[in-house]
C-alpha cells in the first residue's frame, strides 16, 4: 500500500533524443557527439571514434526510430495516464554544427510537432537542452566545452527554443547529469564521462591534474551557459521553470572511521559543487580553496561570477539509480584534489543488478534528504529512476516482476519523503518508460521500459512495441496517484 500524492504531482517517464530517435541524418540534422559512440556492452567500453568511421555498430543512429513512432509511442505513454514526459531536443537538429548562422527550419518543426502529440495525450512536455549530445563540430573546430566561445552558442540555441516553444512547454533543464565528469581519475574508464558532457577527449600522456583541469573550466562555461540561459529563458516566459539536473547516487563511508567518513564527505563535495553552482550561484567554499592551493586556476571572470548569481535555478531535476560506498586508502586527510584517496567499495547490506548497479530504495529518500538539507525548500524533480534488466518475450509477453519489484520500492521511498519528510517533490518519472539505447554500453538488452521494443544490439527486429506487465502496474500506480503499488 503507498500514500496518495497531491493531485498535481507529474507521474511520467524520461528518454533522451540520442538514445531514442535514430534517424541520426533525417531533416537536416547534424552529427553529435553520440553519433561517434560505437556500442560495447557490460565489460566492453563504448569507443570514441574520429568521425563516423565504415563497417562499425552505432547503436544510436538508429535508436528506436522514435522519430518516425513518436505519435504511436506517445499513445502508449497517454494510456499509462502519463501527467509529464521527458526528452531532450537534439542540438544537432536544431543547429547540425553548433555554429550555424541560422537554425534548421526541419529540425525545430519536429519537436513542434513532437510537444502538440504531447499536449493532444493531456502529456506535460519536460526538456533537456543538452543530453551527452552536443554537435561533434563544436569539438573538432573548438575543442568541445574548452571554448569560452561554446557559451555563446549555446545560449544562442537555449534563445531560439525558448523563444520557439514559448507556450508549448513550461519545464525546462540546461545540461544533463552535468556533475558526472566530476568522477574523472587516473582511471580511464572515466573519461567517457567527460566525452558526454564536455565533449573532451584525453590523449594518454595527460596527468590526473591535466584531466581535472580541463574538466573544471569545461564545467565552468558550461555553468556559465546554464545561469545565462536561465536569465534569458526567464525574460522570454517568466513562467518558465528551469533547472540544472545532476545524478544523486547515494554515497555513504564503508565504516564510521574517522577517515572513511571524511573520504565520503569529500568525495560528496567533488561531485556537489556543480549543485552548488547551480542553486546558490557561487562556488563553494572547498573548491575555491582547491582553486588557490592548487595550480589549477580555470578562467573565471568577474562577469561570469555575476552570471551564475543572476541565473540559479528554479528547482532542481535528479536521477537516481543505485549508492556507491567509499573508504579512504590511507590514514591521509582526503582531499577533493585527490581522488586516489577515496575507493568505492562493496556494499554488504545492497544487491547489485546485471551490470553491478546497488539496487538501494532507502538511498533515494536519504539522496532526498540530503538535497533539502543543502537546499531547503527547493522543488525536486525526479526525472530519472529505473531498473536495466535483460528482458524475455514468452507466448508472446514479457513478465517483469524484478522491474516492479524495484520500482514499487523508489516510488515507496519518494511517497515518504514527501509526506513524512516534507520534501517538495514535484514529480517523479522513471528512466526509460520505453525501451531505449543505453547511454553508458551502447546495448539495447539493457531495458527499462514498460513497453518493450522488438530490436536487438545490432538494431535487428520488427521494431515492434509490446507492453510489459509493468506497464499495467505503473498504469494503476498513476491512475490511484501512488496510493496502489
Ligand atoms: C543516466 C543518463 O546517466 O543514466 C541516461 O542520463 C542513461 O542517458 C541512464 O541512459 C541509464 O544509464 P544506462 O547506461 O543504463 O543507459
Amino acid at each position: 500500500m503507498g500514500i496518495k500524492l497531491q493531485d498535481d504531482f507529474l507521474w511520467g517517464g524520461a528518454i533522451a533524443a540520442h538514445q531514442a530517435e535514430g534517424a541520426w541524418q533525417a531533416g537536416g540534422k547534424g552529427v553529435s557527439i553520440a553519433d561517434i559512440l560505437t556500442a560495447g556492452s557490460h565489460t566492453e567500453p563504448r569507443q570514441i571514434t574520429d568521425g563516423v568511421v565504415d563497417g562499425l555498430n552505432y547503436p544510436n543512429h538508429h535508436g528506436i526510430d522514435f522519430y518516425h513512432t513518436y505519435k504511436e509511442d506517445l499513445a502508449l505513454m497517454g494510456e499509462m495516464g502519463f501527467k509529464a514526459f521527458r526528452t531532450s531536443i537534439a542540438w544537432t537538429r536544431i543547429f547540425p554544427n553548433g555554429d550555424d548562422a541560422t537554425p534548421n527550419e526541419e529540425g525545430l518543426q519536429f519537436y513542434d510537432d513532437l510537444f502538440d502529440e504531447m499536449h493532444k495525450h493531456g502529456i506535460e512536455p519536460v526538456v533537456t537542452l543538452n543530453h551527452f549530445e552536443m554537435p561533434y563540430h563544436l569539438v573538432t573546430e573548438y575543442g568541445g566545452w574548452s571554448d569560452r566561445r561554446v557559451i555563446d552558442l549555446f545560449v544562442n540555441y537555449a534563445k531560439v527554443v525558448f523563444e520557439r516553444y514559448r507556450d508549448k512547454v513550461t519545464y525546462w533543464m540546461t545540461h544533463n547529469e552535468i556533475s558526472n565528469q566530476a568522477a574523472v581519475s587516473d582511471n580511464p574508464f572515466f573519461d567517457f564521462m567527460v566525452w558526454t558532457n564536455s565533449g573532451l577527449k584525453f590523449d594518454d600522456k595527460a596527468t590526473l591534474a591535466d584531466k581535472q583541469a580541463a574538466m573544471m573550466q569545461a564545467g565552468h562555461y558550461e555553468l556559465v551557459a546554464s545561469a545565462k540561459a536561465v536569465q534569458i529563458g526567464h525574460e522570454i516566459n517568466p513562467d518558465f521553470v528551469i533547472g540544472g539536473m545532476v545524478n544523486v547516487a547515494a554515497l555513504y563511508p564503508a565504516s564510521p572511521k574517522p577517515a572513511d567518513m571524511l573520504a565520503f564527505q569529500k568525495a560528496r563535495q567533488a561531485r556537489d559543487w556543480f549543485t552548488d553552482v547551480h542553486v546558490r550561484g557561487a562556488y563553494p567554499a572547498e573548491l575555491e580553496a582547491f582553486f588557490k592551493r592548487t595550480g589549477i586556476r580555470p578562467d573565471i571572470t568577474d562577469e561570469d561570477r555575476a552570471d551564475l548569481l543572476a541565473g540559479t535555478v528554479d528547482y532542481m531535476a535528479i536521477s537516481y539509480y543505485n549508492s556507491t560506498t567509499v573508504r579512504a586508502t590511507s590514514e591521509q586527510d582526503a582531499e577533493i584534489d585527490h581522488p586516489a584517496d577515496v575507493e568505492v567499495v562493496k556494499n554488504d547490506f545492497v544487491k547489485v543488478n546485471d551490470w553491478d548497479w546497488a539496487v538501494d530504495p532507502q538511498g533515494l529518500r536519504y539522496a532526498l534528504n540530503e538535497l533539502n538539507d543543502m537546499y531547503p525548500y527547493l522543488p525536486i524533480m525526479i526525472v530519472e529512476n529505473g531498473f536495466g534488466a535483460y528482458d524475455e518475450i514468452v507466448d508472446g509477453q514479457v513478465h517483469d516482476p524484478y522491474r516492479i519489484d524495484y520500482l514499487k520500492a523508489h516510488v515507496a521511498e519518494v511517497e515518504k519523503a514527501i509526506v513524512n519528510d516534507g520534501i517538495p517533490v514535484i514529480g517523479y518519472l522513471s528512466w526509460g518508460p520505453i525501451d531505449i539505447v543505453s547511454a553508458g554500453t551502447g546495448e539495447m538488452k539493457k531495458r527499462y521500459g514498460y513497453i518493450y521494443v522488438d530490436l536487438d544490439d545490432m538494431g535487428e527486429g520488427s521494431g515492434e512495441r509490446l507492453r510489459k506487465d509493468s506497464f499495467y502496474w505503473y498504469k494503476q500506480v498513476i491512475a490511484t496517484q501512488g496510493e496502489d503499488l
